[in-house]
């Protein structure tokens, strides 16, 4: 028997080819496991109406750990059109499997690292090292929604807080309603491990990036959290931003920052602004991390325009294997790939189209293999 079960989840368009390459450099460092393979994704949606079907999620509760490529997701609407006949009257709602999955097995640290790689024609700067903690099972993205708007529930929230009187007027259909939803315990644990991270790896502050004085009660909380649990690090320091302004601190002074603690929708902006600091998307990995589950993903979507040409750039993927390997407690298979990665990058020979050169997305892979020792 293997040491790990990994549930191999490669999903749609460009999530397919990102995984061979993961899957060339998985076998390379000989990594003692078993891939299992499971289904997620736009193709499930169409003919099962079902994106994440139970199958799926009985697989991953047998394994260590998922890998998951990328996946499409469209607007519900749009969404519906393109189930299979039989499924058209069924009533069905489209939900991101991804965003069902952080959920479902409450990974609620999206850990999303961006590092400046030297040689890396798309840094922004050199020697940005940007790691972005985002929370990733509440606030915005809680998927607590209402549209149309039910008039006794418009009623209530009226009762409870005279500010929604001044949508008294619109019709139900005419107006919608996402909640914040922001609890004590969810914000303290995604600042604990935002502070825990800076302690092992030695960053001598870390961000909350909030907006406290317009969004007083979520990004309040949010604020009080992290204060507190900031008390326990006495080495380093808690800097408190706010999302608007931070972007373009980001930009200006990306330097002065290193490990960034936020909410879902304010993570997911600053996590993609600062995977563009250090060559975009195809360099940005992540994790969505629990207490004793993680699965690990490109930040990337499907790029439906180069599915299954081989084209674009693994290396995010790439990373998201290194996260595993480190998640997984092998630091030294972590370190080579690592290693391996930036030595590929430095020497500037094998280049995607988005780093100016037309190699294909596994001949990155087999670059990088070439580098092991
Ligand atoms: P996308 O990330 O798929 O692609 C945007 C553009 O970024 C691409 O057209 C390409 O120019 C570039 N790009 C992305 N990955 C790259 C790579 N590895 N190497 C080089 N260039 C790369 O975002 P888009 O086009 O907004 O969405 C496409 C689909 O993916 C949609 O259905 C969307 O909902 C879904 N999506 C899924 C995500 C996930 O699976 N976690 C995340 C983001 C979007
Ligand atoms: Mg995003």
């Amino acid at each position: 028997m293997s040491k790990y079960r990994i549930a191999w989840m490669p999903g749609d368009g460009i999530g397919i080819d990102v995984m061979e390459a993961a899957r060339i450099v998985l076998d390379a460092l000989n990594l003692d496991a078993e891939y299992i393979p499971a289904d997620i994704g736009w193709y499930f949606w169409c003919t099962e109406g079902d994106p994440l079907p139970q199958r799926t999620i009985d697989i991953l509760k047998t394994c260590s750990c998922g890998l998951f490529g990328a996946i499409t997701s469209k607007p519900k609407d749009e969404a519906a059109l393109e189930l299979v006949p039989e499924l058209q009257e069924a009533g069905l709602s489209y939900r991101s499997p991804i965003v069902q999955l952080r959920q479902l097995f409450d990974l609620y640290t999206n850990l999303r690292p961006c590092k400046a790689y030297p040689g890396n024609p798309l840094n922004y700067r050199d020697d940005i090292d940007l790691v972005v903690f985002r929370e990733n099972t509440e606030g915005l993205y809680s998927g607590v929604e209402f549209y149309p708007l039910d008039d006794d529930l418009r009623a209530t929230l009226i009762q409870f807080n005279s500010r929604m009187s001044r949508f008294n007027e619109a019709p139900g259909d005419e107006i919608a309603v996402s909640l914040r939803v922001i609890t004590k315990s969810g914000a303290r644990r995604i600042v604990r491990q935002a502070f825990e991270y800076a302690r092992k790896h030695g960053y001598p502050t870390v961000t909350l990036v909030e907006k406290p004085n317009v969004l007083r009660e979520t990004s309040g909380l949010m604020t009080r959290e992290a204060r507190a649990v900031a008390g326990n690090y006495p080495e380093i320091e808690l800097w408190e931003t706010n999302i608007d302004a931070q972007m373009m601190w980001l930009l200006k002074n990306p330097h002065d920052y290193g490990v960034l603690v936020t909410s879902n929708m304010f993570g997911d902006i600053v996590s993609d602004l600062s995977a563009q600091l250090v060559g975009g998307l195809g360099f940005a990995s992540s994790g969505n991390i629990g207490d004793d589950f993680a699965i690990f993903e490109p930040t990337h979507g499907s790029a439906p325009k180069y599915a299954g040409q081989h084209k674009v750039n693994p290396t995010a993927m790439l990373l998201a294997v290194k996260l595993m390997l480190n998640w997984l407690g092998e630091a030294e298979m972590a370190q080579t790939l690592e290693t391996a990665i930036a030595g590929m990058i430095a020497e500037g020979k094998v280049r995607t189209y988005d780093m100016g050169g037309n190699s294909s997305t596994l001949d990155v892979a087999h670059a990088i293999v070439a580098k092991f020792k």
